[in-house]
């Protein structure tokens, strides 16, 4: 039998899990009903409707009926959970207001199935989740009290910190979440990376940052979907993903408040780094619901790396 001792043999399911930790009652309980919401995503993802939904969403993408579905969802879930103040999710992309002023309940920021296109070819998809205390969306994402995601691959796998490390949980044949690893930690050079965004595109300092990876031996590993993409860089204990600035997309095509601020929360967590190019992607002051950013986030030497050849490029 293969042994791997990073892995626990112990049956923590989730909420055990955070009641160990001392987490606030009202964020476990915030954390495991996004857990519970996640059963029912997958089950529209597994047996749901393929097709378009007619609407577009707050960037003017059209949506599919399963984006529709699984934001559905979660507001449902979100609005009886009862510890919930704001919510906004990158489908509806306007505050949802359920005790708007409360200081002392949640307010939550989602992706609730990215990747969604990939659906129809059987490739994995994720929720992707931002948690902040009080009423405020509008935060630097280093203010982010939790971040979470969920992907739904060949297994169902749930990522969740509360600025006490990242775990991992599995889901188990009872659709319970157990843990699987504490404490997850990434670093050195990239041994994979994911770029998102056409080659072509690229600015002269990415270019470069990319044939200088492709010199040292870095392996190709995009599958086009960020949760499963960055799920492979954490889990593999190193690596890198990017979606850079773009000749006719500075600002690249990534999301602030429902993708990036909690990816690169987590993956600060693992001891990595998430990065414009040129500012820590935590720092940024959002302006508004909908502003994207482009990122590079991994090990800290590599995301060092490409800050590097950013500002070498000036570009
Ligand atoms: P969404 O499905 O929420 O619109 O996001 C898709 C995102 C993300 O999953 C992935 O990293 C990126 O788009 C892929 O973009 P390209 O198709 O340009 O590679
Ligand atoms: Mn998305
Ligand atoms: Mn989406």
């Amino acid at each position: 039998m293969l042994s791997d001792p990073g892995r626990t043999p112990l049956h923590i399911d989730l909420r055990r899990h955070l009641r160990e930790k001392h987490e606030d009652r009202d964020l476990t309980r915030l954390i495991c009903e996004i857990a519970d919401a996640s059963k029912y995503i997958i089950n529209a993802i597994r047996t749901g409707d393929l097709g378009m939904a007619g609407t577009s969403n707050l960037y003017g993408e059209k949506q599919l009926a399963l984006d529709v579905l699984s934001d559905r969802i979660l507001i449902k879930r979100l609005t009886h959970s009862e510890v919930v103040a704001n919510l906004v999710s990158e489908e509806s992309g306007q505050v949802v207001e359920i005790d708007p002023n409360n200081e002392e309940k949640y307010s939550v920021a989602f992706d609730p199935l990215d990747g969604s296109s990939l659906v129809d070819v059987n490739l994995a998809v994720g929720t992707i989740i931002s948690i902040y205390k009080g009423s405020n969306l509008l935060q630097p994402g280093r203010n982010q009290v939790a971040a979470m995601y969920i992907l739904y691959g060949p297994r169902t796998t749930l990522v969740y910190s509360t600025g006490r490390g990242v775990h991992e949980f599995g889901m188990n044949s009872l659709m319970e979440y157990t843990l699987n690893y504490e404490n997850i930690r990434m670093a050195g050079p990239a041994k994979i990376y994911s770029p998102g965004g056409l080659r072509s595109k690229y600015t002269p300092g990415t270019k470069k940052f990319a044939q200088y990876l492709e010199k040292m031996g870095t392996k190709l590993r995009y599958s086009g979907g960020f949760v499963p993409d960055i799920n492979q860089v954490l889990l593999k204990r190193g690596g890198l993903f990017m979606y850079p600035h773009l000749t006719d997309a500075p600002a690249g095509k990534l999301r602030l408040l429902y993708e990036l601020n909690p990816m690169a929360f987590l993956i600060e967590q693992a001891g990595g780094a998430a990065s414009t190019g040129r500012q820590r992607i935590l720092d940024i002051v959002p302006e508004r619901l909908d502003m994207l950013a482009p990122i590079f986030i991994g090990t800290k030497e590599a995301v060092e790396m490409a800050e590097k050849f950013i500002y070498e490029e000036e570009d």
